[in-house]
């Protein structure tokens, strides 16, 4: 019994001192092995893309024709895609507001109307952009309850301007049907951003209460605010499984800045982008202004 016992205990022991030592010999030999792996067999054509671009001879790399297929030309205005957010019944006085900026065949992009234009405002003015009517979002707004339909409409819309025009494009715009944009400005000032990260700008309100309310963070929409080319797409990706998880948020700006920053995106200010709110001169309308 005592002698089987401390065969027992021998057994044991060893196997202990077996297993240690086998895990001994795995990890060191695993460390070796990706010590090995990353002195000996280092692949000239496999180093790290920053490395690729920066190196003189990138042109013998096999990706050389994905790098000189990107454009380096400065930002013009045809890389800028505008999408604007309006109604039908409000078209008919404002559209004088985007009439006044936009040139036709020169700037591209769409003005999303919730429903299809009344027979006054056909044929389609020329000097207008043209129109697209809003997706039919009913179902994900009954399905998700969402409690500002209106608003899932606008956010959703960044997703409908994307999906129309984005050959080419490096910067997405978006504005209400009343906003007025200085296009040689905003061009001069996206001009000095790599539109291949991923930017959110935007204006907070002039009304310091506006910002507390919902955030210092956000881009009021009036201003107009502006995503680079895959934050736009990123967005686009994202957007039903945005609206699905904030349905109970009431303000599609407030709705954007917060999907924007489940993508890890913060909010950039730009401070040539204006809301001008409540004046009686421009009573409810929104001014953007880029400088
Ligand atoms: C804008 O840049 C593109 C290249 O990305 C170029 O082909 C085009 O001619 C430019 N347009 C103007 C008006 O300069
Ligand atoms: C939108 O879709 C819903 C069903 O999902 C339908 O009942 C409604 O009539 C549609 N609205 C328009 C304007 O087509």
């Amino acid at each position: 019994m005592i002698q089987f016992s401390l065969r027992d205990k021998f057994v044991s022991l060893f196997d202990k001192y077996l297993v240690a030592g086998l895990c001994k010999v795995v990890l060191f030999s695993g460390v070796l092995l990706y010590l090995a792996s990353i002195f000996l067999f280092k692949d000239p054509n496999c180093s790290s893309s920053y490395d690729l671009l920066e190196s003189s001879n990138y042109h013998n790399s096999p990706i050389s024709h994905l790098i000189s297929s990107i454009d380096t030309n400065p930002t013009n205005l045809s890389h800028l895609v505008f999408g604007l957010l309006g109604s039908e019944k409000a078209w008919h006085y404002r559209k004088n507001y985007i009439e006044s900026w936009w040139r036709p065949k020169v700037t591209r992009g769409y003005l999303f109307l919730d429903v299809a234009p009344s027979k006054n405002l056909l044929p389609w003015s020329k000097n207008s952009p043209p129109y697209r009517v809003s997706t039919n979002i009913t179902k994900l707004v009954q399905e998700t309850q969402h409690v500002a339909p209106i608003m899932a409409r606008m956010v959703h819309g960044i997703m409908e301007v994307f999906q129309e025009e984005h050959e080419g494009v490096r910067w997405v715009v978006m504005g209400d049907d009343d906003s007025v944009f200085f296009l040689e400005n905003i061009v001069d000032v996206l001009a000095k951003y790599d539109h291949n990260k991923y930017y959110y700008f935007g204006a907070q309100s002039e009304y310091i209460l506006s910002n507390f309310w919902f955030s210092f963070n956000q881009g009021f929409g009036g201003a107009g605010f502006i995503l680079s080319y895959p934050l736009a797409k990123a967005l686009a990706e994202d957007m039903e499984s945005c609206l699905r998880r904030y349905p109970f948020l009431k303000s599609a700006d407030l709705i954007t800045m917060t999907c924007i920053m489940d993508l890890g995106v913060s909010f950039s200010p730009l401070k040539g982008l204006h809301q001008v709110r409540s004046l009686r001169l421009f009573k409810n309308v929104v001014v953007s202004i880029s400088s």
